[in-house]
């Protein structure tokens, strides 16, 4: 393994580092190539970029691997839950006995919404996008609880255990109200002595006669659709988190950009995608043969919603434990669902088609999360909420990493300018 790799410029040579992390993976160092060179790298999307060092999530994407903290994803899947999960991915270890307690009871002291904060929902009209609710009253937490969002690292760092408890807690919590507001419901408060995902679904789904309580099949999918969703490395909304966090900005501020990041169709609006396309699909009486012919035309409008994946070019290991998981819930629960033989059907029809061959794409873990969803009774415009409070455990650890790097940097990349060269100002009347 060379430790010096070097770039040739006309004729000179200039030495850059090679970086190597715990799993082999590695970089050649170019923070200094701007000032030794004059030159920067162009790489759009960031693609061939790290952005960091982090500790949190290694994925493997030629080879579908996913680990927390070196944990497989499969073992969480089939050992852990979301809780657990959450615990080990921000903290770095798995709780023993009394910390997961603990962390538990810290979960269930937070989960309840004041009445100042759910009076901010009668501002926003009842058709209102779920994850516009969510960004702007999760960036209402750091009104709320100015002394956790100081906006200075030490200081927000001493609360961290806190405000971390309050934003998994909560963000769940403003996800059951989001529903209820929709549909015209009174917010049901959470009970102290619920798990986590059975209090969820009480708070959705109880009403003031009829106490909704979870059988175990439907608490235990819904665990895992959101454990599944705990962290996924450098993705678009996590490195929104970790770019946002890098001004300094609190917690809860960084976690609304990467809930406003999530919601685009192209990340965790995609699950929503998926459900419309297979209902349009059975609506139509079609086999999915015209989207598969339009989203072969290649533009971004027409993909085939939940399969492809910028990092998985083999297949997304989420998508085989929740594509089994699905089969799985609807026999349990004796759901019959039409879009899951659709579901399938696309799939296999993807899977023989040169187009998505040859460009590997593979059904990536919306492709199955809607259909569990959907058995939970969890309506498909909540879908990116549901996304959004599982994915919120990585976030707060990818937040964590940046407030904790004494080393760190802003984020600040910057661009190769394409626009006009200078020129002068022109007064309104000799304007054409
Ligand atoms: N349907 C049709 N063509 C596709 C698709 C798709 N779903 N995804 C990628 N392509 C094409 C793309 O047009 C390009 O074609 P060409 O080489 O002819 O220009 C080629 O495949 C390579 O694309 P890429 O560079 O690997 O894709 P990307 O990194 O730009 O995009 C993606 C990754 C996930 C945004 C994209 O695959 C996509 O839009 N998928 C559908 C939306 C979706 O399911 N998103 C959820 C991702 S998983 C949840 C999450 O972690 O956010």
């Amino acid at each position: 393994m060379p430790q010096i790799a070097s770039l040739k410029i006309d004729e000179k040579e200039y030495p850059l580092a090679v970086m190597v992390g715990t799993e082999g993976e590695r970089a050649i160092d170019t923070r200094k190539l701007r000032a030794d060179t004059g030159f920067i790298c162009y790489d759009q999307g960031y693609g061939n970029t790290g952005s960091c060092e982090s500790a949190v999530t290694f994925l493997d994407g030629e080879n579908g691997i996913l680990r927390h903290r070196g944990i497989p994803i499969e073992q969480l899947a089939n050992f852990s839950d979301f809780v657990e999960t959450a615990y080990l991915v921000i903290y770095g270890e798995l709780p023993n006995r009394e910390k997961r307690k603990e962390f538990g009871m810290k979960l269930r002291q937070n989960a309840a919404i004041e009445t100042q904060m759910q009076r901010i929902f009668e501002g926003f009209p009842t058709s209102a996008p779920p994850m516009a609710m969510l960004s702007s009253i999760v960036a209402a937490l750091a009104a709320h609880y100015p002394q956790l969002a100081t906006n200075n690292f030490e200081r927000d760092l001493v609360n961290f255990d806190l405000a971390a408890a309050i934003a998994i807690s909560k963000i769940r919590t403003f996800g059951a109200m989001i529903y209820r507001y929709q549909k015209g419901l009174p917010y049901v408060f959470p009970k102290q002595e619920l798990p986590f995902c059975d209090n969820f679904l009480h708070m959705m789904f109880s009403d003031p006669y009829t106490e909704y309580i979870a059988e175990p099949e439907v608490a235990r999918a819904l665990n895992l659709v959101l454990l599944l969703h705990t962290d996924h490395e450098q993705n678009c909304s996590t490195s929104t988190v970790r770019t946002v966090g890098s001004s300094a900005a609190n917690l809860f501020t960084s976690l609304s950009a990467g809930i406003c990041a999530l919601s685009g169709p192209l990340h965790g609006g995609a699950n929503v995608g998926v459900v419309q396309m297979l209902q349009a699909i059975y609506d139509e009486g079609d086999d999915g043969t015209r989207f598969i012919a339009a989203a072969k035309m290649g533009t971004k409008a027409n993909r085939l919603m939940g399969f492809g994946h910028a990092v998985y070019k083999n297949f997304d290991p989420r998508a085989k434990i929740i594509g089994k998981a699905c089969e799985d819930v609807l026999k349990k629960l004796g759901i019959n669902d039409p879009l899951l033989d659709i579901a399938r059907n696309l799939e296999q029809a993807a899977l023989k088609d040169d187009y998505f061959l040859s460009r590997k794409l593979y059904p990536n873990v919306d492709f199955y999360s809607g259909i569990i969803m959907r058995a939970l009774g969890i309506p498909t415009s909540l879908f990116t909420v549901m996304f959004a409070i599982g994915r919120t455990p990585g976030w707060i650890a990818n937040w964590r990493e940046v407030a904790s790097n004494p080393k760190g940097r802003i984020y600040r990349p910057r661009q190769i300018y394409m626009g006009p060269v200078k020129r002068d100002y022109v007064p309104m009347d000799q304007r054409a």
